[in-house]
């Protein structure tokens, strides 16, 4: 069974406006799906007032909100009360730094990487400092941007008590093996796990208890939704967070870490994204009947679509002379996303990055928010890298473009 794109790319409107541009700026934020849309447009038409209160529409506007949160834990297989929709990553990360980092003292250590975005650095490091807290850093092979587990697991120790890392580089585009990573830490520490999944949920929502992780977050606006940030706390580790909430909701766990309070309306519209799934998933003679199924059976036809788009984007980068690709050099293992970064060798980052755009390729150069990766790359932080990041709704032609594009600047 293949990708009916047709079908995928009717659920993208935005995708009509100017058929002919390649967006190829994913990994930024993706398209919003027309199911997000509907919810959204709904909900601002018809239920725009403060939510749950006994009459009309005040409760239909928290059915609604409870709509997504419900699905959403389905989806990730998790319990509903294990999950926070926040405003962002980065307001999340912040937050739980917050509600963790009170334990943290002079004698414990932290582990953080410089492959991360710095959402998920920047936010523990302050506060470690703040506690006197050790910071060790899980560093990434100078080449290629890599992480070794087995580097990480000589960081360890009987003090480290969290480690925090990246589901999926948002630069160099290489998954890391969570779940492997979770046995390896839990076998030689007792250390908690914080994995960021913001680069990884756009190709491949997880049932997050197969991950063994003890916290997870990641952006629906980057999975075709709205702004928020969905973070997951396991149960277990609840009696030991500190409240950011009002004291008077301290008995309320579910807003623990919600201190902005939810956006009502985006909050809604995130039951969009799994109704996207479920339909892509019928549409395609799916026979999952739990959410988590659905789920999984639409990411399955992403994972095949993407892969056959990675792949010659991949072959072409590493093959050529004037181009230096990053991350893993092949798509064999099914671990690489169509987020590919590359430093052009005879220009700049910037100069090549204006090419594609004028000949109609949405791409773009930087650091992407991971400058202690483009440091440790031994990059110049204000060109960084090329960054073409593709999603299950571009076409092969657009890699045909690309490459076309991609042969004309570097000729
Ligand atoms: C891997 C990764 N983590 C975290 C973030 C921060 O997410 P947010 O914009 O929701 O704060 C980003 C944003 O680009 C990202 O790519």
């Amino acid at each position: 069974m293949t990708l009916d794109l047709e079908f995928v790319r009717g659920q993208f409107d935005q995708l009509a406006d100017d058929p002919t541009f390649v967006f190829a700026s994913n990994a930024g934020g993706s398209l919003v799906c027309n199911q997000v849309n509907s919810l959204l447009d709904h909900y601002n038409h018809h239920t725009r007032v403060q939510p749950y209160y006994p009459f009309s529409p005040s409760a239909e506007a928290g059915v609604a909100m409870d709509r997504s949160k419900r699905l959403w834990a389905d989806g990730l297989a998790v319990d509903e009360d294990e999950l926070t929709l926040g405003a962002s990553t980065s307001l999340n990360t912040y937050v739980l730094s917050h509600a963790i980092g009170g334990a943290w003292g002079p004698g414990d250590n932290i582990v953080v990487t410089n492959q991360d975005h710095e959402a998920n650095v920047g936010a523990w490091r302050r506060k470690a400092e703040e506690r006197q807290a050790e910071i060790r850093e899980w560093q990434v092979d100078p080449e290629s941007g890599l992480l070794d587990p087995e580097d990480l697991y000589a960081l360890l120790d009987d003090n480290t008590r969290w480690v925090f890392y990246t589901h999926c580089s948002n630069v160099i585009g290489t998954v890391n093996p969570v779940a492997e990573i979770s046995r390896g830490v839990k076998s030689r520490s007792a250390a908690r796990t914080l994995v960021d999944g913001v680069a990884y949920a756009p190709h491949h929502v997880c049932r997050l208890r197969e991950l063994g992780v003890d916290a997870y977050v990641f952006s629906l606006y980057k999975v075709y939704g709205p702004h928020q940030s969905l973070l997951y706390v396991s149960r277990d580790m609840q009696d030991s967070l500190q409240s950011q909430a009002h004291y008077f909701l301290a008995d309320d766990v579910s807003k623990y870490l919600n201190p902005a309070g939810p956006q009502h309306a985006q909050v809604a519209g995130c039951a969009g994204v799994i109704d996207y799934f479920t339909a892509l998933h019928e549409h395609h003679g799916g026979t999952g009947v739990t959410t988590d199924e659905q789920v999984a059976g639409a990411h399955a036809l992403m994972h095949a679509h993407e892969q056959a788009l990675t792949t010659p984007l991949i072959d072409y980068i590493e093959h050529h002379a004037d181009l230096r690709l990053l991350g893993k050099r092949h798509t064999r293992d099914g671990d690489r996303a169509p987020t590919i970064a590359f430093q052009p060798l005879r220009q700049s980052s910037a100069s090549l990055a204006a090419a594609l755009v004028a000949a109609g390729i949405g791409a773009e150069n930087g650091d992407f928010y991971a400058r202690r990766l483009i440091d440790a790359l031994g990059l110049d932080p204000a060109d960084g890298l090329v960054r073409i990041s593709l999603l299950h709704y571009n076409r092969m032609e657009d890699v045909d473009r690309i490459l076309r594009a991609l042969n004309e600047a570097l000729a």
